[in-house]
């Protein structure tokens, strides 16, 4: 077992875990914020906010961009304000990509980025460079990509590293496509000594993994066994990791992501959790799925809570013209957002409801105040998605470490600001190496 590279001053994994458990009860408070009832339920004089804090919503979204991503404060603001940006933004996971010893980091390859936007590139390469290296040390000739979508993974591991590669994936338009990029990948390059072979198959729990082995060495031969997944939504993180135990895998690598579809059999994993009957609510693990490392760039940012104050200005003139209440709008075109009659005139709209009698500018002018205090309450919120991630990821880690014979290691393998879901969790079964 090897520690992961806890925030300082933090030494035992254990007082980091507690500490993270302890700072999540106290402001969990901030998860349960939502933004489409704001106004209707008066939330910034009703709700839990200390009024100190409320100091913020005379920042600028610039700034609120800053302390969301950087831990921003400002000498004036009131202490516990001061004290609760610093302490989140300094408990997340050290988040920054290090160089793992001895893995060469090498670029993929233009005629296999087939169809990769720049994130799925920068992404893929590290990712593939460290099972390249693993799979050596490891004498692994074959790799089960669980969660494959497209193959972007799997295409580089099987025509850039030569490795044998079983791709997964539920989604049958997944599959086509990554069938597709293969022959194009292939009319490209021509035939290299790493194979790739798409199967659709949902992963279910306690999937017997030695199944799709089975697949695979009817296909491939004989070999020795890793597992991968990138961004494995919800429980097919943990499926996978509980699958890779009872499977002859000697080597797991794993990145999860979508937080907000993990149920109970995904999360707590460990003793060290359940024993404390220590759970998130559906709320935290929604703010887990947040990423405020790339509130970087301010036009975005700006729109999202745009988007909102929309969202609850939209509640308002529903509540005030007695018309049916709705909690989920689906999603509107990128232009209903242009402005704020369009986005009404849009909703209603798409929920077959008259414009209100009174003009929409008197909603605005009555709530005008309500943009800023969003916005405030929702770079508070983000400031814990952090913490709240560590806390699921020292989970994964835990339960590692309380297995025999198994090694496991959590490391960021990517810029967080190109990929914020960039902590892969490794696990190397040694008993499996023997065999
Ligand atoms: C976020 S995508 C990642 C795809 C790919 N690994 C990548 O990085 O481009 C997650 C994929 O997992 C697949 N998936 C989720 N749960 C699954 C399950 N239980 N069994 C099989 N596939 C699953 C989805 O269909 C989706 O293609």
């Amino acid at each position: 077992m090897s520690h992961p590279f806890l925030p300082f001053p933090f030494i035992c994994p254990n007082s980091y875990i507690e500490t993270l458990h302890t700072f999540i009860q106290t402001h969990k408070w901030l998860s349960e914020f939502y933004a489409i009832a704001f106004i209707t339920t008066d939330y910034w004089n009703t709700g839990p906010i200390p009024p100190q804090w409320k100091i913020l919503e005379w920042e600028n979204d610039d700034t609120l961009c800053r302390v969301a991503s950087e831990g921003f404060i400002k000498d004036e603001w009131p202490e516990s304000l001061k004290q609760f940006v610093l302490e989140a933004s300094r408990l997340g996971m050290k988040r920054d990509a290090r160089n793992f010893e001895d893995v060469e980091f090498a670029d993929i390859s233009p005629r296999i980025a087939v169809g990769m936007n720049t994130k799925k590139v920068k992404e893929t390469g590290p990712l593939a460079s460290i099972i390249r290296t693993l799979s050596q040390t490891q004498h692994i000739s074959h790799i089960l990509d669980l969660g494959a979508g497209q193959g972007y993974l799997s295409s580089v591991l099987a025509y850039q590293y030569n490795l044998n590669v079983l791709a997964i994936d539920g989604s049958s338009s997944q599959i086509a496509g990554g069938r597709r990029r293969a022959e194009n990948i292939k009319k490209r390059i021509g035939d290299g000594q790493g194979r790739l072979v798409f199967l659709e198959r949902s992963v279910q729990e306690e999937e017997d993994l030695e199944r799709f082995m089975g697949v695979g060495t009817n296909c491939f031969g004989e070999g020795r066994w890793g597992i991968c997944g990138l961004h494995t939504c919800g429980d097919l993180a943990s499926t996978t990791i509980r699958g890779f135990l009872t499977s002859r895998a000697s080597v797991l690598v794993n990145v999860g992501c979508c937080y907000n579809k993990l149920t109970e059999k995904g999360f707590p994993m460990s003793q060290h959790y359940k024993s404390r009957n220590w759970t998130l609510s559906a709320n935290l693990l929604m703010v887990a799925c947040q990423a405020p490392s790339r509130w970087t760039t301010t036009s975005t940012t700006k729109m999202s809570f745009n988007n909102l104050y929309y969202r609850a200005l939209l509640q308002d003139i529903l509540v005030s013209n007695n018309y049916p209440t709705i909690t989920s709008l689906r999603s509107l075109p990128q232009s209903a957002f242009t402005d704020f009659e369009t986005y009404i005139r849009t909703a209603l709209n798409r929920l077959q409801l008259p414009m209100p009698s009174t003009p929409l500018q008197v909603y605005l002018a009555k709530h005008q105040n309500a943009r800023r205090q969003i916005a405030a309450l929702w770079t508070l919120r983000a400031l814990i998605a952090d913490v709240v991630e560590s806390f699921i990821l020292m989970d994964r880690w835990s339960f590692g470490r309380e297995l025999d014979g198994v090694k496991v290691f959590l490391e960021p393998v990517v810029d967080p600001v190109v990929s914020p879901r960039n902590m892969a969790i490794v696990f190397i079964n040694e008993r499996k190496q023997q065999e």
